[in-house]
């Protein structure tokens, strides 16, 4: 069934994503009248829109039938991706591990799959610690108010992932582009590096040359790692091998930019979220005090809420069927988690920000094959996030507005004002 040509638009508008309660009123009008919607937006190639919970998941499940590297893995209009074909010979800028199918990415995903596991994650605990403790006493400085989302969600999970992969405190200025510049959007309130584009060439040309740049620093650094191996993810893979063989170039790349950007505004958006939550229950803060074994539930809670990728594309490697419709072999199609994630044949009150869910089965961290190889990491770095902050937060209130990213892919609170009290 072809969608309503104005809920079309509205999806790949980034505008759109600027205003939560309007994208989700598109979603909850497809979720509810055509679950499985064919969108035909001006300048894009058509594409198939999977609103619902357990369409969402089936899709995910079977990689076999949904590819996700044949087409372009988020999207982009056509203009765009005839750029990138024509530039690198393939619809994709990055080979990593999310446009990677079948064996190749089960072969790449298995050398860092126990790297990323709760077990060898806990020894990374007293460094995220440490981290949160620079974190605080930054928000301090920053007086009695501050904004909550650039001051202090931002550079946080940054931090983080900069400890994992093994990348130097003065190399953050260039993460931080790198982060803004592939995910980042042209919305020129929210890019952190202020870059603003006119065309989707003049935003290809940046994303090129932030990743030229890239390429070099993480190519020292790998022939460093060789040299002098450490106890980091980036001597992993400067060393690991895969069928015997070294990694490509190309993959050993991709993999470092897909670490470095993937765990970053993810886990900065959903931080924001449970704050933008804390502001507006106001019984929630002392709650969490009392009982911090809540702090989990609010984590999760958070994840759920914002959704912060809103989206993955697939395409279909035969003719088959979603939800009772007929996709054809080569189709495009967008599966999306935000929408998923307000089912109401799934939850109670999807609307409702509730700590206490239980199950929280959710879809933001994907499923599959392809589920989030951070996830474990995000819901650490979180859960110590609000460990450490909540004994000292005596109050806190929201002063303004909260402003988001206007983007289809990657979006959330990028502005939280707040006024607070520490201990
Ligand atoms: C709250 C924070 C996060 C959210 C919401 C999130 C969400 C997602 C989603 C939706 C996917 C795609 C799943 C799918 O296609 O089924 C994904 C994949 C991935 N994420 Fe995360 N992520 C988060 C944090 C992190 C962190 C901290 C890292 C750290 C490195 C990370 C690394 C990755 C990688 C490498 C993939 C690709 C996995 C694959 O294709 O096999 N993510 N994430």
């Amino acid at each position: 069934m072809d969608m309503k040509q104005e809920l079309a638009e509205a999806i790949v508008d980034p505008k759109s994503y600027k205003d939560f309660d309007k994208i989700h009123a598109v979603f909850t009008e497809l979720r509810q009248t055509a679950p499985v919607a064919l969108a035909k937006p001006v300048g894009f190639e058509p594409f198939w829109f999977i609103s619902k919970f357990e369409h969402v998941r089936a899709v995910e499940a079977d990689n076999e039938t949904f590819h996700a590297g044949d087409l372009p893995t988020i999207l982009v209009d056509a203009e765009t991706n005839r750029i990138t074909v024509e530039e690198v010979g393939s619809p994709h800028r990055f080979l990593t591990l999310v446009q990677m199918d079948g064996e190749k990415h089960k072969a790449y995903r298995d050398l860092t799959a126990s790297w990323f596991g709760p077990r060898s994650l806990r020894n990374l605990e007293p460094r995220i610690r440490n981290r949160m403790h620079q974190t605080i006493e930054r928000m301090a400085q920053t007086g009695d108010s501050c904004d909550f989302a650039h001051d202090v969600a931002l550079l946080y999970p940054l931090r983080v992932i900069m400890d994992v992969l093994g990348v130097d405190d003065d190399a953050e200025e260039l993460m931080l582009r790198l982060t803004q510049e592939i995910f980042g959007s042209g919305d020129p309130e929210a890019n952190a590096t202020g870059r603003t584009y006119t065309t989707p060439q003049e935003q290809q040309e940046a994303v090129a040359a932030i990743a030229a740049e890239a390429y070099g620093y993480f190519t020292a650094l790998t022939e460093e790692r060789r040299k002098n191996p450490k106890d980091d993810l980036a001597t992993l893979l400067s060393n690991g091998t895969i069928n015997g063989e070294k990694l490509g170039d190309v993959e050993t790349f991709g993999y470092y930019a897909i670490t470095a950007t993937a765990g970053h505004d993810t886990t900065s958006n959903s931080t924001s979220a449970g704050m933008i939550a804390l502001c507006e229950q106001p019984d929630l803060l002392a709650k969490l005090q009392a009982d911090p074994s809540l702090i989990p539930g609010l984590v999760e809670e958070s994840i759920r809420w914002e959704s912060p990728v809103k989206h993955f594309m697939r395409s279909a490697t035969r003719d088959t069927q979603v939800g009772g419709q007929a996709i054809k072999q080569g189709d495009w199609m967008m599966s999306n988690f935000a929408s998923a994630n307000r089912d109401e044949d799934v939850y109670d009150n999807p609307f409702e920000f509730d700590i206490t869910r239980k199950p929280n089965r959710h879809m933001a961290l994907g499923y599959g094959p392809h589920v989030c190889l951070g996830q474990h990491l995000a819901r650490l770095e979180m859960r110590i996030f609000w460990e450490e902050l909540l004994p000292r937060l005596k109050s806190v209130e929201l002063t303004g507005p909260v402003k988001r990213v206007g983007a289809s892919f990657v979006s959330g609170p990028f502005s939280v004002p707040i006024k607070f009290e520490l201990t």
